[in-house]
């Protein structure tokens, strides 16, 4: 299966493809291309600029995304401005370069975020990726007409983000603007004190500093504060003291975000500039960036109480400042539920980025409205910090509190494998597709099971009845299901929901699994390998070392008391006679899987680990040994013992089987004549007497697995 998803650079060009199927003794298939024609997005500009209508606010920021292809520095901006919608969404907001070098505009994306009906509000939003051939400083600035209809009668608007690309000393990289959004419309009733948390998030985790705009025609046209507003610049709170007569006020604010250390910014061309935290130096911060907005003050509301006539939010709604960690193409959606049961919820407001989603029901019964916003972050939001802002409102203008979450927008779609046997499934995740995560905040649904971890790879074994693995059964199949989700420190302030959720599945098919059921003693491992012709190991427990009494399948699973010796044959069973049998590794494990990530080294490279193993004198073909039942069966329900053999040419003394001990983990790269490939064989389960709790594990004959993987790629359709 071939998978590839076109990025912006493939835009506009045809793609070849070619593939050819080879064999082993290098015969290949006919040479087949195909082409890709990757056509640009279709993306509808519907700024028309002949209809500006005056705004509601807006904001701008910025992320760098690195460097094109070109040598070229890619930032990507997104900014939004509001307006009543009066059928088309067009607000007055053109941002144009005012200093230093803008570089050019590559690609630019627009859309209207949750458009209304006529009278209600919209927000439309750019998405505009520039190229830059430096990395020096530079302005943009966004000065148009007009404010919508204002108390102060303010006409005109300014906005300005001053951005600086150069290299920090702290992270390696170019800073990050602060990210914020905010609905269309705040609005609160006069009599009635009301704080809101305005979202100024920094990626680079700096300070935010929320300040009133002072640069008269670049920050702000009438520069004025609010009376009766107060304006909290370090928690980036504004507060309303709930004496003031109705009226539409203008906020022309900026924020700033200053290095928690002296930090240095390096360019390009050699130079470089210090920035200091805000205590060092208030007045030359990271960079800048504008949030302009109207807030209403309405007619007074006769009870303060929440969820009467101020909407109230209720379970399940998120809380303000969650981080939500997604990845590219996949889809996310979260509830939101407000009640109010003397006016009626009219609508749930968000702020988000392009392309969300929003469906909005209303129950005249419950008085609840519940919204259910959706999103799927594409190519252009990775690795961003992406906010989603929102807010309820009633038919009679009252408002709830404001809330905003912040996603998460991962490169990469969490790299997992699935191991299907006939009695476990074990996930393997590549610990670098989760980077940022702390891995031992991860569990399965049953808590108390371990997840594990190689160094590369995090490992979760489960059987298929513990472990809090689900069973689902259809007609055909047998189906069984877990999850590795991660948890919360206790101590996170932070609620970083869902994190991480790796649903996996194992599938059988339930004929194989009823005909066979039960059957836990294995009889024989019938292999082919080229120059070995057919062969059969076969692995056998022993009731002395006399190796003369194979113990009967029937008494399965084996018991054994502490320190009781086991006996252990393995035998090849083959038409030829120039072989010899070697068992490079055996280990005890608590499920019947070779990989189990819980072990106890019995041989490993061909050499004895475990200080009571004995090796008997056996043949070329058979391999005898036995050793003490020992403590780590008594930590399981029961153990399996899995073994890796191979076969040998006899008479070849470069082969593995000649080699013995080896010690080495440096695995000789295969003869491909004189070896066979590993295989592993397993035999069991044993079990402590006298422990035994548990029920015994489903065991048959191994069937064919089919490993659901998740998540699901995307396919590219060719
Ligand atoms: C940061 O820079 C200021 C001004 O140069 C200096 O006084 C201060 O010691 C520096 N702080 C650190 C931690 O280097
Ligand atoms: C991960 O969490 C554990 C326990 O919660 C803590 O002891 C450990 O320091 C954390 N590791 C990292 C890298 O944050
Ligand atoms: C961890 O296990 C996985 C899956 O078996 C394997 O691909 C990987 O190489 C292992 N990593 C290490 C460091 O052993
Ligand atoms: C090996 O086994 C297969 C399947 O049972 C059989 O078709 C084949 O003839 C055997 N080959 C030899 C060399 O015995
Ligand atoms: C194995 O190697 C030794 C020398 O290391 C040599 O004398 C002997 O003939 C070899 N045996 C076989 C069967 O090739
Ligand atoms: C049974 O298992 C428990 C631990 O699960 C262990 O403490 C106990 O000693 C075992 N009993 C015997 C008889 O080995």
């Amino acid at each position: 299966m071939i998978k590839w998803t076109p990025t912006a650079n493939d835009v506009g060009e045809d793609i070849p493809i070619c593939f050819i199927a080879q064999t082993t003794a290098e015969y290949q298939s006919e040479l087949r291309c195909i082409i890709v024609v990757v056509e640009e997005r279709q993306s509808k500009p519907n700024i028309v600029i002949a209809n500006e209508a005056p705004v509601l606010g807006g904001f701008l920021t910025f992320t760098p995304k690195g460097k094109n292809p070109d040598g070229t520095i890619r930032m990507d901006s997104r900014f939004k401005a509001s307006q009543i919608y009066t059928g088309s969404c067009s607000p007055a907001s053109s941002w144009k370069c005012h200093q230093g070098d803008c570089g050019t505009i590559t690609t630019s994306e627009y859309g209207e975020t949750d458009p209304d009906h006529p009278g209600d509000n919209c927000q439309l939003q750019g998405f505009v990726t520039r190229s830059l051939q430096t990395d020096k400083p530079f302005d943009l600035l966004d000065q148009d007409c007009c404010w919508t209809y204002n108390t102060e009668d303010l006409g005109s608007w300014s906005m300005i983000a001053h951005i600086d690309l150069g290299r920090r000393s702290d992270t390696g990289n170019p800073n990050r603007s602060p990210v914020t959004t905010m609905p269309p419309q705040i609005r609160v009733p006069q009599n009635r004190p009301t704080t809101y948390n305005l979202l100024a998030h920094d990626p680079d985790g700096d300070n935010v500093r929320c300040r009133y705009g002072i640069k008269n025609n670049l920050e702000c046209s009438t520069c004025k504060t609010v009376p009766g507003f107060t304006l909290d610049e370090n928690a980036c709170s504004l507060s309303f003291s709930g004496s003031s007569s109705s009226g539409v006020y203008v906020f022309e604010l900026v924020l700033e975000d200053f290095p928690r250390q002296n930090t240095t910014l390096k360019y390009h061309d050699g130079t470089s500039t210090v920035k200091y935290p805000m205590s060092l130096d208030a007045s030359d911060p990271l960079s800048k960036i504008p949030l302009q907005f109207l807030v209403r003050v309405g007619d007074a509301v006769p009870s303060f109480v929440l969820g009467e006539y101020i909407p109230k939010y209720i379970t399940p709604t998120v809380h303000h400042g969650t981080f939500i960690r997604t990845s590219l193409g996949k889809e996310f959606s979260f509830p939101v539920s407000a009640v109010s049961t003397k006016s009626q919820i009219k609508d749930i407001e968000i702020s988000g980025p392009l392309n969300i989603e929003k469906t909005f029901e209303y129950d005249t019964v419950t008085g609840v409205g519940k919204a259910m916003i959706k999103w799927t972050p594409t190519a252009n939001d990775v690795g961003e910090d992406i906010p989603i802002c929102f807010i309820a409102q009633t038919t009679a203008e009252y408002q709830s509190e404001l809330r905003c979450i912040i996603v998460v927008v991962e490169e990469r779609q969490i790299e997992s494998d699935v191991e299907c046997t006939d009695t476990t499934m074990t996930l393997y995740v590549s610990k670098s597709s989760i980077k940022g995560f702390n891995e031992t905040n991860l569990r399965l649904n049953d808590p108390s099971c371990l997840v594990t971890t190689n160094g590369s790879h995090i490992i979760a074994s489960v059987s298929l009845n513990s472990c809090g693995t689900q069973v689902e059964e259809t007609v055909d199949e047998i189906i069984f299901r877990n999850e590795m989700t991660s948890f919360d420190h206790p101590h996170d302030i932070i609620t970083r929901e869902h994190q991480i959720e790796i649903p996996f599945t194992c599938k059988f098919s339930r004929k194989s699994r009823l005909s066979a059921s039960f059957e836990a003693h294995k009889s024989a491992y019938l292999s082919t390998d080229v120059g070995f012709g057919n062969f059969t190991y076969l692995f056998e427990f022993y009731d002395s070392s006399a190796f003369t009494t194979v113990i009967d399948p029937k008494t399965y699973p084996i018991k054994l008391k502490l320190k009781d010796m086991i006996y252990m044959g393995i035998k090849v069973r083959s038409s030829l006679s120039n072989i010899r049998l070697f068992v490079e590794s055996c280990r005890a494990t608590p499920h019947d899987n070779p990989n189990d990530p819980i072990y106890y080294d019995i041989i490993t490279n061909g050499c004895t680990k475990d200080k009571t193993t004995k090796v008997y004198s056996g043949s070329l073909k058979e391999f005898r040994f036995g050793l003490q039942a020992f403590s780590f069966i008594g930590n399981y329900d029961q153990v399996y013992i899995s073994c890796t053999v191979l076969l040998c040419g006899a008479g070849d003394n470069k082969t593995r089987c000649a080699q013995g001990c080896t010690d080495s983990y440096n695995r000789r790269k295969r003869s491909m004549i004189s070896d066979t490939q590993r295989h592993f064989i397993s035999q069991g389960p044993l079990r402590l007497a006298g422990n035994s709790s548990g029920c015994p594990g489903f065991s048959l004959n191994r069937v064919i697995a089919v490993a659901l993987l998740w998540p699901l790629l995307w396919l590219l359709e060719l």
